[in-house]
């Protein structure tokens, strides 16, 4: 039978008004891992057991793992280089779309001490300003990335945006991390989170008062003008008072002591 039907019969409007609200809430819906997996047959994240509104769900084995991509974690003598890839391929990649971000946390103490990551460190962290983070959600949301990496077959990462990135208050704990960058061979990830206004210290006079969804709190001077730097020998953007943030969050001798858990 050949169905005939005039543009604007009832039916077929009624059919494309519910195959586009059904295509809408495909595009929405979580990053499931049937709609992601790899190489793995069995789920390894903690989605099942994790509280209904936390959006990363992080591997069962390790938090410092997306359970989607991997089972365990890489043996000892891999993981420093799968990071330095995973990092080098996040910067690269954000400056080839023009987008801003900067090293924090752990990995500015890495940069700051010889410009690689700390030999002990398993995560990586990164900021964003909110004019980033809305610009990765609109435009790059769950985009891949293939890179043929020296010594490694192609590697390809995923660059997933946190819904709850909208959420600006620092009462959503569930949601601290606005993104992630994810290989999705190792599971290994960077985390990306957004430099906010806090409006409620503006609003007290607080000139330039920032802050994070992980209620770390800065001001704009510490962060910017950022300066220009390398991290495993790709160029990156540093806090301008990064030795200040550095000893704030880790105390002087962070700075100074050269022994590490000795
Ligand atoms: C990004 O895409 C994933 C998978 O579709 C989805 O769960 C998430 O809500 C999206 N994030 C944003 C900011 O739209
Ligand atoms: C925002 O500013 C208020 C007022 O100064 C302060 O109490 C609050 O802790 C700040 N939030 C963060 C996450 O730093």
């Amino acid at each position: 039978m050949i169905f005939q039907a005039r543009v604007w019969d009832p039916l077929v409007l009624f059919l494309l008004i519910s195959l586009t609200s059904r295509y809408t809430t495909l595009v929405q819906a979580d990053a499931d891992f049937l709609d992601v997996r790899t190489n793995l047959d069995r789920d390894r994240s903690g989605k099942r057991t994790d509280p209904k509104d936390k959006h990363f769900h992080e591997a069962l084995f390790d938090r410092h793992y997306d359970g989607r991509f991997a089972s365990s974690p890489l043996p000892e003598a891999n993981r420093l280089s799968h990071l330095a890839a995973l990092v080098q391929t996040f910067l690269t990649t954000m400056s080839d779309i023009g987008q801003e971000t900067w090293i924090m946390h752990g990995t500015l103490l890495g940069w700051f001490w010889n410009q690689k990551i700390l030999p002990w460190d398993s995560d990586l962290d990164v900021q964003v300003s909110e004019r980033t983070i809305h610009f990765l959600a609109k435009y790059y949301n769950m985009t891949e990335y293939r890179y043929r990496l020296p010594g490694f077959k192609i590697a390809t990462y995923l660059l997933e945006i946190n819904p709850y990135y909208k959420i600006r208050g620092v009462e959503d704990q569930l949601n601290a991390i606005d993104a992630r960058w994810i290989d999705t061979e190792t599971g290994l990830y960077i985390d990306i989170s957004t430099v906010r206004a806090n409006d409620t210290a503006r609003a007290q006079g607080i000139e330039g008062a920032l802050m994070c969804k992980d209620k770390h709190h800065y001001v704009e001077q510490d962060i910017f003008p950022l300066r220009d730097s390398f991290f495993e020998g790709i160029r990156t953007k540093v806090p301008f008072e990064y030795a200040a943030l550095l000893k704030e969050e880790y105390g002087d001798i962070a700075l100074t002591r050269t022994t590490y858990e000795q």
